[in-house]
C-alpha cells in the first residue's frame, strides 16, 4: 500500500427528512445564496423545503446552472454574490450544480482571471473559498463529498477540472427521496458514472491494498445488483438509499487512498463532452471498455481479480476470463440503456483528430496509472471505440 494523507471534512446528513436539519449546521446570521439548475428542484418541492429549513435567514436564489456547468453562467452567480454581499452557498442538485457552486465559492475571492487561476492553473494559488453545503438530488459524481469540480467553457469547447481542499462541502444532505423524480436516463448515467469512478481507482495494478480492493469490489457488485432494479423502481427507498450512498463512497477518497489511480477514461471523456455535448456517463460507457482492452497487459492481474471477484469468472484460461469480464462490463452499461460506441452518437473517424489535438492542448499526454497513455494510445482508444 502506498503512503497517504486522507482527511474528508464533509458531514453527511443521510435519510428521509434530513433537509430540516440544515438549520442546525448553518450560522443563523448567514446571508445565503441557494444555487440550482433547471426546474427539477423547484418542481419536486426541494427548493421550498430548503427555504423553509433556513427560516428567517437572508436568502437569495440563483437558477439556471446547466448540465456540464457553464463558466459564463457561473460568473453571473459570482456577480450576484458580490452585489448582495452573500456569504454562504447552498447547492441543490446533481454534480453540475455542486461542481458549479464549488467554482463560484472559489471565484468570488479570486483577484485575477478565475478561468486562468482556477481551471488552467488547477487552483494552485487558491487559499480560501466561501463556505458551502449541498443538497443532493442525483447520485452519480460523488461531488457532494469530494473536493473536485469540472467546468465547461462553451465559447472555446473546453471542459477542465480542478481540485482544492477549500471546496469540500461543509455538509451534504443525502435524502434518497429527492432522487425519486429522476428520469431513467439520469439514473442510468449515475450508475455508470459511479461504476467508472470505482474502476478508475481499482482496476490498475495490485498494491496490496486489501481493504480498498474489497471495498471497491463491494461497491461494483452493489451497482450491478441494484442498477437494473432502480430503473424499474425509482421510488423504492431501499434501492435509492443504497444507490445514493454507493455513489458517494465511490468518489469520496476512501477507496482511492494508498492505491494507484487511472482516470484516463475520464480525461478523454471530457474532450468528447466538450466537443460533442455527450452526457458525462455516455463518454465513460464508450471509453472504459476500450481503455481496458488497450491496457490489458499492464492491467492483467487486476483484470483477473475483477473477473473472479466481481463477475465470478473462475473457469477457462486467463485470457478468456479477462475477455469475458470486459464484455460483461460493456453489456452492463448497455443493459442500463447507455450505448457504448462513438458511432451510436454519430461521432466518426474524422472527429477523432480534433479530440486528440485538444488532449494535447490541455497537457493530457501521459494518462493512466503508468503515465503511458500517450496521444498515440488515446487515439487508438478512440478508434477502438468507434
Ligand atoms: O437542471 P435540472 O432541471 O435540475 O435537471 C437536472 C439535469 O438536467 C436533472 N436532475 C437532477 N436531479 C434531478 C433531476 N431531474 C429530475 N429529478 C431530480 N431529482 O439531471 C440532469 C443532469 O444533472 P447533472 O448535475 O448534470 O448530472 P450529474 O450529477 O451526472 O453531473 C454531471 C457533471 O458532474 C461532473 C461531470 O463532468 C458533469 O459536468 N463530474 C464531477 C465529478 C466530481 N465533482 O467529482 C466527477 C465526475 O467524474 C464528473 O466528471
Ligand atoms: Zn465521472
Amino acid at each position: 500500500m502506498n503512503n497517504f494523507n486522507y482527511r474528508n471534512p464533509t458531514r453527511i446528513l443521510f435519510g428521509k427528512g434530513q433537509i430540516a436539519a440544515i438549520n442546525e449546521h448553518i450560522p443563523t446570521t448567514a446571508n445565503v445564496l441557494i444555487l440550482y439548475g433547471g426546474h427539477s428542484a423547484e418542481k419536486n418541492g426541494t427548493i421550498d423545503e430548503v427555504k423553509q429549513a433556513l427560516g428567517d435567514r437572508n436568502i437569495e436564489t440563483f437558477s439556471g446552472i446547466e448540465a456540464n456547468p457553464s463558466y459564463s453562467t457561473l460568473m453571473k452567480a459570482v456577480t450576484k454574490i458580490r452585489e448582495h454581499k452573500l456569504d454562504y452557498l447552498i447547492a441543490v442538485g446533481g454534480g453540475s450544480v455542486i461542481d458549479g457552486t464549488k467554482f463560484v465559492a472559489a471565484a468570488v475571492n479570486c483577484s485575477g482571471d478565475p478561468w486562468q487561476e482556477i481551471l488552467v492553473n488547477h487552483a494552485k494559488d487558491i487559499d480560501h473559498a466561501l463556505p458551502f453545503s449541498a443538497v443532493l438530488t442525483l447520485p452519480a459524481t460523488g461531488s457532494e463529498m469530494n473536493a473536485n469540480s469540472v467546468i465547461t467553457r462553451y465559447e472555446t469547447n473546453e471542459k477542465l477540472a480542478f481540485s482544492t481542499p477549500h471546496v469540500y462541502p461543509q455538509f451534504s444532505v443525502l435524502d434518497p427521496t429527492k432522487a425519486y423524480t429522476l428520469p431513467e436516463k439520469q439514473l442510468a448515467n449515475g450508475v455508470v458514472d459511479a461504476f467508472t469512478h470505482v474502476m478508475e481507482q481499482y482496476l490498475t495494478y495490485p498494491s496490496n491494498a486489501m481493504v480498498q480492493d474489497r471495498f471497491a469490489e463491494g461497491l461494483l457488485q452493489t451497482l450491478i445488483e441494484i442498477g437494473p432494479e432502480l430503473i424499474k423502481n425509482p421510488q423504492d427507498y431501499d434501492l435509492q438509499s443504497n444507490f445514493m450512498w454507493t455513489a458517494t463512497l465511490a468518489l469520496n477518497g476512501l477507496i482511492g487512498a494508498g492505491v494507484p489511480q487511472d482516470w484516463a477514461t475520464h480525461m478523454i471523456g471530457h474532450e468528447i463532452t466538450a466537443l460533442h455535448g455527450l452526457d458525462h456517463a455516455q463518454t465513460l460507457a464508450i471509453l472504459l471498455p476500450s481503455v481496458l482492452v488497450e491496457q490489458r497487459d499492464k492491467k492483467h492481474d487486476k483484470l483477473l481479480q475483477y473477473a473472479e471477484r466481481v463477475w465470478q469468472l473462475t473457469e477457462d484460461t486467463e485470457e478468456t476470463r479477462i475477455n469475458l469480464a470486459i464484455t460483461k462490463t460493456r453489456d452492463f452499461f448497455e443493459q442500463m440503456g447507455i450505448k457504448t460506441h462513438l458511432s451510436d452518437y454519430d461521432i466518426t473517424e474524422q472527429d477523432i483528430g480534433i479530440m486528440v489535438k485538444q488532449l494535447n492542448e490541455h497537457g493530457l499526454t501521459q494518462l493512466g496509472e503508468h503515465n503511458d497513455i500517450t496521444l498515440d494510445k488515446s487515439q487508438k482508444i478512440l478508434q477502438a471505440s468507434l
